[in-house]
Order: C-alpha cells, then structure tokens, then sequence
C-alpha cells in the first residue's frame, strides 16, 4: 500500500478552509460553502478518471448533496465503499469535523488513480451531505440504493474526525471485543476492524476499540446488514491520564477542544494523527481491495 502523501492531505484542508472562510465562515448543510466544498472534490476526481454523481436530496427545505465516485473495473457483485462526510455544522469551518475525514479519503482515491490501481473488488467511494442533522446523506444513498445494488456492496469503511488535536487512536469495535457499549455489528465488521488495527501494529501504535453506536454514516449501513468500520481520533469526550500515557497530549483535555465550534479551522489538526490515519486508510483500501480470492 502507498504512502498518503501528508502535504496532499494539508493541502485539501487548506483549500476546504478557504471555502468556508468566501462563504460565511462554515461549509454547512443548505449554505453556498457545502455546494463549492462538493464542486471541489468532484472536479478533482472526475480528473482523475473516476465516474461521478452528485445525487441531490432535500432536508429542511435546503437541497444536500453526496459526492459518489467509482473507479471503474473490479467485481461489479462485490463492491467495497469508502466513505466521509463532507459537511460542517454552521458555527464553524469544519476541518477536523470532518475535512481531515474529506480529504484523507480524496488523497486516497486520488492515489489509486495515480497507480493505476486494478483491484478485484470495485471501489466506490462516498462523500455525504447533512451528517451533522442526523445522518441525512448516507440515510438517504442506502434508502435510494435499489436492494440488488445494495447486497453487492459488502464492507462500507467511515472516516469522520481523523485528525484531533489531542489524538486517541480509535477503531470502531465492530466486533464488541471489548464487551462495552453497542454490538457487536454485521459479521464482516470484525474483519474491517482488524484490517485498521493491523496497520496501526505495524507502526507500533496502540490502539483501543470505540463504541460502534452509529454516531456517524456507517449508522445506516450497519442497519441493513452491511459490514463497517473506521477509525477516529476523539470528538469531545475526555482524554484519561491512562489514554494520555499512551498516547501522548493532554490529560484532562478533550481530544478536540474545538469540536463543533468556529475554532475548527486549520489550526485545529494533530499532522501525525492525521498522517498515521490517512496512512492507515490506504493500506486498508489497497488490502481489502486487492485481496485474491475477493475476501
Ligand atoms: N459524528 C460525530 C460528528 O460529526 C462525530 C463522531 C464520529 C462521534 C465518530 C463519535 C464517533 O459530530
Ligand atoms: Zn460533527
Ligand atoms: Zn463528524
Ligand atoms: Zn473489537
Ligand atoms: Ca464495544
């Protein structure tokens, strides 16, 4: 799997902040800064050789879009999605929530373009709208998915908040190993969540599991039976001097003190947990997706 280039990644949250910043300050659900972020990535995969949509659905009187990108080939009955929300709340611009989701998964579809990729499986991947009012985007795409597409899509991997400023190294519990909170999910997840944790061995970074409650759009995939997972650096619970001794930063701090608020900007991203999570990203596309026979 390749190396996701960090100053790629920097980059796409640099141009999603300028968005936000000619557009009102946010990149919110209904607002002309959600349109130019989804034109912005768009553009940039329809360069790239990907086949596009922007499929439009209505909440709150306000039209939304998700982005959805194919790369073309691979097994058109086994499809794997890859997926981030593309929208902020109103308060502020969004990077961490969830530009560094945004991004790290374009630099990723953009690298399987770069290297030509021919997986076995078909590679889809997803950028929703209205997240942030209760999973409207990825709701509506797997409502909308007609049931013959929908029982070809076999693993749907979420990325929302990779990049927190005082990181934890999260992968979503799919299998409730840890026998806290909700779970386990569909069968397949377990499978999806050692795939994350297996890269994150390889770098020699601890992780622990994070409760699979679908608080982000791998909610409404679990819920018809799909396989899902993820990884995520901490929203705006607390970090524990045990979590601080192995990880590092801030005991007693939120893992991000900006969560939700006009100071998620630029500034409000940890480089190396987002370097280790776009990483991490790309060697789980390239082995799930490259896996012979198809896993
Ligand atoms: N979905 C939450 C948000 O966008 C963030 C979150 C992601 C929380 C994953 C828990 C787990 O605000
Ligand atoms: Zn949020
Ligand atoms: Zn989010
Ligand atoms: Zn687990
Ligand atoms: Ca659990």
């Amino acid at each position: 799997p390749p190396d996701i280039s960090l100053t790629a990644v920097k980059a796409h949250l640099t141009q999603l902040q300028s968005i936000a910043t000619a557009n009102g300050g946010n990149r919110a659900h209904g607002r002309p800064g959600y349109l130019a972020s989804a034109n912005y990535v768009k553009n940039l995969l329809d360069g790239a050789g990907f086949t596009t949509t922007l499929q439009s659905f209505t909440y709150n009187g306000a039209t939304g879009y998700n982005v959805i990108a194919d790369w073309p080939g691979g097994d058109p009955n086994d499809v794997l999605m890859v997926g981030a929300h593309l929208d902020s709340v109103t308060a502020g611009p969004g990077i961490n929530d969830n530009g560094t989701g945004s991004a790290a998964i374009l630099e990723t579809a953009l690298e399987v373009a770069r290297q030509g990729l021919a997986p076995s499986k078909h590679l889809r991947f997803a950028w929703w709208g209205a997240e942030e009012l209760g999973l409207r985007g990825s709701q509506y795409y797997v409502n909308n998915l007609p049931a013959a597409e929908r029982s070809k899509v076999k693993g749907y991997l979420n990325f929302d908040m990779v990049g927190s400023p005082n990181p934890g190294y999260f992968v979503y519990d799919g299998d409730n190993s840890d026998g806290v909170g909700s779970g386990p999910g569909p069968a397949g997840s377990a499978q999806l969540e050692a795939t994350l944790q297996a890269y994150f061995t390889s770098i020699g970074v601890p992780t622990r599991g994070t409760d699979f409650d679908g608080r982000s759009d791998y909610g409404p995939f679990i819920n018809v039976g799909i396989p899902a997972g993820g990884t995520f650096t901490g929203a705006e619970g607390i970090k524990s001097s045990a979590q601080a001794t192995l990880w590092g930063g801030t005991a007693g701090q939120a893992f991000d003190p900006c969560y939700h608020r006009a100071c998620d900007t630029i500034s409000n991203v940890s480089d190396t947990a987002l370097d280790r999570n776009a990483d991490a990203i790309a060697y789980a596309v390239w082995t799930i997706a490259t896996a012979t026979p198809p896993a």
